[in-house]
């Protein structure tokens, strides 16, 4: 059974004062919570300092939102593994669609990612999922496979396990329209098996996941968890969701 993973991706939210507020009452709330789940947060670049210093010896993870593929050079703007490392960052969610439709990141962008984060000692979680549009056609599966298989292309069997999926449709994201969780576990079956040895790997969730539903999801075969966007940005709320998954 891969375990269960519960990652805020908090997007552009929270200044470094705003995480650290944030941080001391989730860490109040999860102490009286057995450590059932990992529980990861992707703060903004500016906010990793201060989380990394209120994080230290506890049991939340770090993680950021995306990173570059190469270690340095002339990219502006852009930030590498050694820099997300150097603050204490652990984890990295690669290939968010908001990072594809926005910030021009591509399947063969998110592979070169996956690459170096791995060769980074960094734990990936990559993030699938297709449109309303490659819904209304029927093309759902075929577009979460091929993401998939993108995604993953070259990655050896051994890393496997060292890596995270999440099954994020486009329609579900900030909208309150939360795929329906047997739906969504139909679609991380196809995920699991787009390639072989993806048994041990988590697959989470995500698209208004809330405390409220969070256990419906759990609760089913192909599902490990979830990558939380609104709910992740009340402490206390995060916490409830994080004892409900
Ligand atoms: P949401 O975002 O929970 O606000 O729908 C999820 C995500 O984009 O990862």
């Amino acid at each position: 059974m891969p375990r269960t993973i519960v990652a805020a991706n908090w997007k552009m939210h929270k200044t470094a004062a705003d995480t650290t507020a944030f941080l001391d009452v989730l860490l109040a709330e999860l102490e009286q919570t057995p450590p059932h789940v990992d529980v990861m947060i992707a703060p903004p670049f500016t906010a990793l300092a201060a989380a990394s210093a209120r994080l230290a010896g506890s049991r939340v993870l770090l993680g950021a939102q995306t990173m570059h593929w190469e270690l340095e050079g002339p990219y502006t703007g852009e930030i590498s593994a050694p820099m997300l490392e150097e603050f204490g960052v652990t984890w990295v969610i690669l290939g968010h669609s908001e990072r594809r439709a926005a910030c021009g990141e591509t399947d063969r962008t998110v592979n070169l990612r996956l690459h170096a984060a791995l060769a980074q000692h960094l734990l990936p979680v990559v993030a699938v999922g297709e449109t309303a549009a490659e819904r209304a056609a029927g093309a759902a599966g075929e577009r979460v496979v091929q993401q998939t298989r993108a995604a993953l292309d070259g990655i050896p069997n051994e890393s496997l396990q060292r890596i995270a999926l999440a099954y994020e449709p486009v329609w579900a994201i900030g909208t309150g329209n939360n795929c329906d969780p047997d739906e969504a576990d139909r679609m991380m079956h196809l995920i699991r098996n787009a390639v072989p040895g993806l048994q041990e790997t988590p697959i989470l969730y995500g698209g208004s996941m809330k405390a409220a539903n969070v256990a419906d999801y759990t609760a089913k075969p192909n599902i490990n968890g979830g990558l939380i966007g609104g709910a992740s940005l009340d402490p206390r709320g995060f916490a409830d969701l994080i004892r409900r998954a």
